[in-house]
């Protein structure tokens, strides 16, 4: 069974179009990121999935429940972590927490609370009012808010804006563990790096239509081909690799590479013609220009 299903799923502002029929699925135990630019649509489209907000035409399920009819089931199959910081200023902590497990009619479930508070590096901070957290601290609660149910699928909405370096680690740590549990993991995020090393499927959003929907290995396949950057002694290079020749800078040479097999040819191919390597440096082209390329 899909976790997710958005299937022909639009929303007009107005006479604005803010989804334009997007269709994909997201199976159980992906972790997934939903990319694109500021406004392409990514908070609409989790708003829909949370039933926050009616899609204008299209069907969503979670867990197979359809978000509008079983909104109930559907509703409790996913935890939500909202871009926006919204919460009650006069609850500490634990009784936000508490409160959301009411919510869901759920009770004594203390010690999962006291994990969660724990993973967060949220349990000094228990007691303490809302209003006095800072910002990051906030953001930690809305991150535990969402999984106080348990949620077979967590959406988190950018959970790192505005986070530190620490707390953006231990938060990784902990939804990678609630991922290799088994949960769903929907992440979107303007950091692509860490699309980069935590998602194994992403999709990318512009001005409302799904761009690309691909696993990560292929989408970062078809960036840019590699090179290879290599300093030479003496400076020169045999006459069989210039037609892989990209450019020449900084005292050496860039050279086009297909594959891992290419690097050995030219390896060899050097050795062949006595020619020492000084230094060499293989570039991998990343998600952000990939991202950058097709947003363009
Ligand atoms: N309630 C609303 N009324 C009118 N327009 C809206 C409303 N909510 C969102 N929009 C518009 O829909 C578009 C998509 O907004 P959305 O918040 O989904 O983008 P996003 O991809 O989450 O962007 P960001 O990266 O900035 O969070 C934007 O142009 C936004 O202005
Ligand atoms: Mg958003």
């Amino acid at each position: 069974m899909s976790a997710i299903v958005f299937d022909g799923v639009s929303k007009q502002f107005g006479d604005f179009t803010a989804l334009n029929d997007i269709r994909f699925e997201v199976a159980e135990g992906d972790f997934f990121a939903l990319l694109g630019p500021n406004g392409a649509g990514k908070t609409t489209l989790i708003s829909i999935l949370a039933g926050l907000s009616k899609a204008t035409s299209g069907r969503t399920t979670v867990m197979g429940f359809d978000v509008q009819n079983d909104y109930r089931q559907a509703r409790r199959a996913v935890g939500i972590v909202p871009q926006e910081l919204v919460f009650d200023p006069f609850f500490t902590v634990r009784e936000t927490l508490q409160f959301q497990s009411g919510y869901f009619g759920i009770k004594n479930n203390q010690a999962w609370i006291a994990e969660i508070l724990e993973n967060l590096g949220l349990t000094s901070k228990a007691d303490a009012n809302m209003r006095s957290l800072s910002g990051g601290m906030k953001r930690r609660v809305m991150v535990a808010q969402a999984l106080v149910h348990k949620p077979p699928v967590i959406v988190l909405d950018e959970p790192t804006a505005g986070v530190d370096v620490e707390l953006r680690q231990t938060l990784w740590a902990f939804i990678r563990r609630l991922n290799s549990d088994g949960h769903t993991i929907v992440l979107t995020t303007h950091y692509l790096e860490e699309a980069e090393t935590l998602c194994n499927r992403i999709a990318m959003l512009k001005q409302g239509r799904l761009l690309a929907l691909e696993d990560k290995d292929q989408i970062m396949s078809r960036g840019a081909a590699r090179s290879v950057f290599l300093k030479l002694k003496p400076a020169q290079l045999p006459t069989e690799l210039s037609s892989l020749l990209l450019q020449e800078r900084d005292g050496g040479f860039e050279l086009k590479l297909a594959d891992c097999n290419g690097l050995e040819s030219i390896l060899a191919t050097l050795r062949q013609a006595q020619i020492q390597l000084k230094d060499i440096e293989i570039s991998q082209p990343d998600l952000e220009e990939i991202f950058v390329q097709m947003m363009r």
